[in-house]
């Protein structure tokens, strides 16, 4: 089964509101204001569709943000099943300081297709096309993948770039990259974009790893899946809270390393617009009377992966 293509226009509509709805909050050092706008526009829209849609990430209880909450129903209640992943900020400390790469993203699959995951975080992996499976794995250490990459891609290490994120919790990580030699690119926020680097050459980035939000990882899975690309996650449930959670979603087996296709089945769509311009998606640009914005789009089984530019006029 497909999804209908009908919905991508839709969708790009949707998180390109939703980035507008950021515009009047960037610089304003108020996170949680930015995050509420964004979340209302994408309620509000996400309502309008002819879908009975279900959250199934949403936001939640990592950073107490307002919340389009896991299990909230959404849409006309006239269309088919849809899971629905949304994150309608992604790096909402950037909105705030008006820093660059900020998104807003959701993606759709059908009923059952995209991994119910509570917020916590994960032990992420991505990498690009046409590496096969047994060159990286979560359960390697840091260096065999760094090794195993070069080998295969006859690639130097010192050539071979890595992108992390900037955390206390990748110290170690970080100084094994070091000692290395590999490129290292290290992000303060946005690990959605920063997974995305791997998709294509211009970006250089050969492997992203580490640890950050799950449903960041469940979100930009769907999008390396019709990139060809492949991730691995592992759910880290470190409180009660956590482990309370993630039994009541029926995750069983709290240690279990997750392939991409466990993570996303079948058909999705993945819309990503850009808040502020970052290193794959332009941001919000306001000019006369209009707002315009750029949109990163993939449809797994259209095989779609695009960019749109759409513009709003100023009401
Ligand atoms: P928010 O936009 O929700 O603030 O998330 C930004 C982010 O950097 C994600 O991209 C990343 O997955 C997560 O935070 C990492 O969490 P932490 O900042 O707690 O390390």
């Amino acid at each position: 089964m497909s999804l209908n293509k009908n919905l991508v226009e839709k969708l790009i509509d949707i998180t390109s509101k939703a980035a507008i709805a950021c515009y009047p909050h960037l610089g304003k050092k108020n996170k949680t204001v930015a995050d509420k706008a964004a979340t209302d526009v994408m309620r509000l829209n996400l309502n309008k569709l002819s879908i009975k849609g279900e959250v199934v990430i949403g936001e939640g209880e990592l950073d107490e943000a307002p919340m389009l909450y896991i299990g909230e129903k959404l849409g006309n209640n006239k269309g088919p099943m849809i899971d629905i992943a949304v994150d309608p900020v992604e790096g909402t400390n950037f909105v705030a300081k008006n820093l660059p790469g900020a998104i807003s993203v959701l993606t759709i699959s059908e009923k059952g297709n995209l991994f119910k995951a509570p917020e916590t975080y994960m032990n992420k992996i991505a990498y690009g096309q046409n590496i096969p499976k047994e060159v990286i794995d979560l359960d390697y250490s840091v260096e065999k993948n760094i090794q195993n990459l070069s080998d295969f891609k006859n690639k130097k290490i010192k050539d071979i770039s890595v992108c992390l994120l900037d955390r206390e919790r990748h110290k170690d990580t970080i100084k094994t990259l070091k000692r290395m030699g590999v490129k290292i690119k290290l992000i303060t926020d946005g690990d959605v974009t920063g997974a995305l680097l791997v998709s294509d050459k211009k970006y250089d980035i050969d492997i992203f790893l580490g640890i950050g939000g799950g449903p960041e990882g469940v979100i930009v899975a769907s999008a390396l899946d019709a990139m060809n690309c492949n991730f691995q996650g592992r759910f880290l449930f470190k409180t009660d809270k956590d482990i309370l959670r993630a039994k009541k979603m029926g995750i069983k087996d709290l240690n279990k390393k997750y392939d991409i296709k466990e993570i996303t089945k079948g058909d999705s769509i993945f819309c990503a617009t850009g808040i502020t311009s970052g290193d794959i998606i332009n941001g919000v640009e306001k000019k006369d009377n209009y707002f315009y914005t750029e949109t990163l789009v993939t449809h797994n089984n259209q095989k779609l992966v695009n960019k749109i530019q759409k513009k709003y006029i100023i009401e």
